[in-house]
């Protein structure tokens, strides 16, 4: 008799949790298919170059991705030479002159241009620069992201497309927009993507569900670009594992054929 009466309580609960759950809490991301998911997939070379043209053009002026080395993006295809033009697009603090100084007459840092061995440069001289500029908060380094708390290229693909109008009688914080996935709804990250936004030299069409998806796409790669590696060895265990069971049968057969 108590069967029905606890499951009838326990059906209410998560009921009413799931209601509350959706007013104050975010959405669980759509689930997307991605081509290095499963044990054999691989990243999509062209999907990541798109991603990191997104990343310089749009999020580059917020966020770091201070993990990553110029020279690292020979991993995307381009060549020693691509890369170094990449690089030298960028000013990195240049250290003492010959004669000793950091600064020059106008008292502003000597700068180079950065070489492949360099890391991403940052946006901010610093966290206090950071929030300055940002409402208080400090745009997180994009270096692991991808792999951080729950969240993942589909989390990342989410939040870039998950703006909108809040519903009515919320109050937003000033300066914070209101974003369906972001945990409390209410982000201080303005939508960064707008259709369009960047020049895709050739594919698909820059609407912000492909510019996203791309750019969640070189972000895993920059938080796991040893994925590919892993499972290369990992199928050469197999094989090597399979080579050797049928080898320890054929022995097995051997030893045991005079006893039986
Ligand atoms: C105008 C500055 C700005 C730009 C441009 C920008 N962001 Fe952000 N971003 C922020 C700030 C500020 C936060 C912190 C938000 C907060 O904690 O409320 C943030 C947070 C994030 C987060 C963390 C979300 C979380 O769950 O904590 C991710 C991921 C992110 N941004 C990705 C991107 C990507 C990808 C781009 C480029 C398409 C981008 N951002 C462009 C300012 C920016």
């Amino acid at each position: 008799m108590m069967r029905p009466f606890l499951s009838f309580t326990l059906a209410a609960l998560l009921a009413s949790s799931a209601a509350l759950a959706a007013e104050s809490e975010a959405l669980p991301p759509p689930d997307l298919e991605w081509s290095f998911e499963g044990p054999l997939g691989l990243y999509d070379r062209d999907a990541m170059r798109r991603g990191l043209k997104i990343y310089r053009e749009v999020c580059a002026s917020c966020h770091s991705i201070g993990l990553l080395r110029y020279r690292d993006l020979r991993a995307l295809g381009y060549t020693e030479s691509e890369v170094k033009e990449i690089a030298g697009q960028y000013e990195v603090p240049a250290g003492p002159d010959p004669a000793g100084n950091t600064v020059d007459a106008s008292g502003n840092l000597l700068t180079r241009p950065a070489t492949p061995a360099d890391a991403f440069v940052a946006p901010f001289a610093n966290a206090n620069a950071a929030k300055a500029a940002n409402n208080g908060k400090v745009p997180p380094d994009l270096s692991l992201i991808a792999k951080s708390r729950i969240s993942g290229p589909d989390y990342l693909v989410a939040l870039l497309t998950g703006y909108g109008e809040p519903p009515a009688g919320t109050e937003l914080a000033p300066g914070a927009s209101y974003n369906l996935y972001f945990p409390g709804h209410q982000i201080a990250m303005p939508p960064p993507l707008s259709p369009g936004q960047v020049q895709y030299e050739d594919g698909p069409e820059a609407t912000v569900a492909q510019m996203s998806t791309d750019v969640s796409h070189f972000l895993m790669w920059a938080a796991e670009p040893k994925l590919e590696e892993r499972k290369n060895l990992g199928l050469k265990v197999m094989g090597y594992l399979a080579v050797l069971f049928v080898l320890m049968i054929a022995v097995k057969r051997r030893v045991w054929r005079d006893v039986h």
